[in-house]
């Protein structure tokens, strides 16, 4: 028997049916960050969406605000402090802001880059919207969900129930490939992926989704594409950067799952939180199935049982992790 916990983004209760979310988009002007920003203009649970970008974001906010839902679109340049006014009575901000990948790198290539991005905008976030839910979609996020977590804690704002690290593309992916190989429609498909967002940290767990019996040849071919999917898109866009599409996708639904929580909606996501349920061996950050509520995170669901094989997926795992958080800790303790 294997425990199971209700699917992703299903409506458990509903305890208010307030409806008014006002959500920042953080590199909307990027790969993801246009589509994502349109996908989010289509929510009926978001009534304002402030746009800011290096480059370009008031343009896409111009484009994407002819779309006919009720929801105010607002873009934001660098100048003026277009950054601190783009966060200003947010509920929820969305980061995809950094550069991509390119075919040969690993997501930790881009740390170099990225942290401080991410640590900067960390910084603004602090000062100016302390109590929105933090969303990180920027790469690589092992990393870039403690450089955040490290930023609050020096600005003493850090409430681990407000950050995530955005995962949910593993579980797309999943619940797509595994439709793959066994000739079922992926609505109908869930499976928990658990661990971190890169490489050997992400742990599918087949055991729990409908078709524990997968098995040898097609059951490593299927946990060697859930691991290595964005690899397959790096490869396919040669040069021109990584997943933009399919994680927006996946964004819009994160942030759906958040906005609905804060709505009082509890709701079941998997994310990349601070958590207790590997502090122990060292990794204080790690995605489980979590309850999304008004406050951010409600609950963290343990990852339930696994197989033998699990077990060693998970291990090793562990071990990446440890690493890449510690480096996410490290540079901003040298790097304030
Ligand atoms: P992109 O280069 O197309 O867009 C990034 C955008 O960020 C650009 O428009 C750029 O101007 C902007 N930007 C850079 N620095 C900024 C700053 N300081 N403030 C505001 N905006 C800034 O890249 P992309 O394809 O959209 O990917 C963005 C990030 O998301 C990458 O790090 C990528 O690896 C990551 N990613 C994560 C996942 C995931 O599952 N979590 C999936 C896909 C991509
Ligand atoms: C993904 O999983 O597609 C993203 O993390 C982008 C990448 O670098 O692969």
């Amino acid at each position: 028997m294997f425990s199971k916990i209700s699917r992703p983004s299903a409506r458990l209760f509903s305890t208010s049916s307030a409806s008014y979310a006002k959500v920042a988009v953080i590199g909307a002007g990027g790969g993801i960050g246009q589509p994502l920003s349109l996908l989010l203009k289509t929510n009926p649970d978001i009534t304002a969406l402030n746009l800011y970008d290096l480059r370009g974001a008031p343009g896409v906010a111009a484009d994407i605000s002819h779309v006919n839902t009720s929801s105010v679109v607002t873009g934001f340049a660098a100048e003026n402090s277009g950054l601190e006014k783009s966060l200003e009575g947010t509920d929820v901000v969305v980061i995809p802001a950094g550069v991509p990948r390119k075919p040969g790198m690993s997501r930790d290539d881009l740390f170099n880059t990225n942290a401080s991005i991410v640590r900067d905008l960390a910084k603004a976030i602090g000062k100016i919207s302390p109590k929105a839910l933090i969303a990180v979609i920027s790469n690589p996020v092992n990393s870039t969900v403690p450089i955040v977590a490290e930023t609050l804690k020096n600005l003493n704002v850090y409430d681990p129930k407000r950050l995530f690290g955005v995962t949910t593309l593993d579980l797309v992916r999943a619940s797509r490939f595994i439709s793959q190989v066994a000739g079922t429609d992926p609505a109908n498909e869930h499976v928990s992926v658990v661990g971190g967002h890169s490489g050997t940290t992400i742990v599918p767990l087949i055991s729990q989704s409908n078709h524990p019996d997968i098995s040898g040849k097609a059951y490593e071919d299927l946990i060697n594409r859930i691991q290595f999917g964005g690899d397959e898109v790096v490869k396919a866009k040669a040069g021109a950067g990584s997943a933009t599409l399919s994680m927006a996708f996946a964004g819009s639904r994160f942030t759906k799952a958040l906005v609905q929580g804060l709505q009082g909606v509890s709701v079941v996501e998997n994310s990349f939180v601070e958590s207790p349920l590997y502090a122990d061996k060292g990794v204080p950050f790690f995605s489980s199935p979590v309850t999304l509520g008004k406050n951010g995170v409600e609950k963290i669901h343990p990852i339930g049982d696994i197989t033998a094989k699990e077990s060693e997926l998970l291990e090793t795992a562990l071990d990446g992790l440890k690493k890449n958080i510690e480096k996410g800790v490290k540079f901003v303790s040298e790097n304030p």
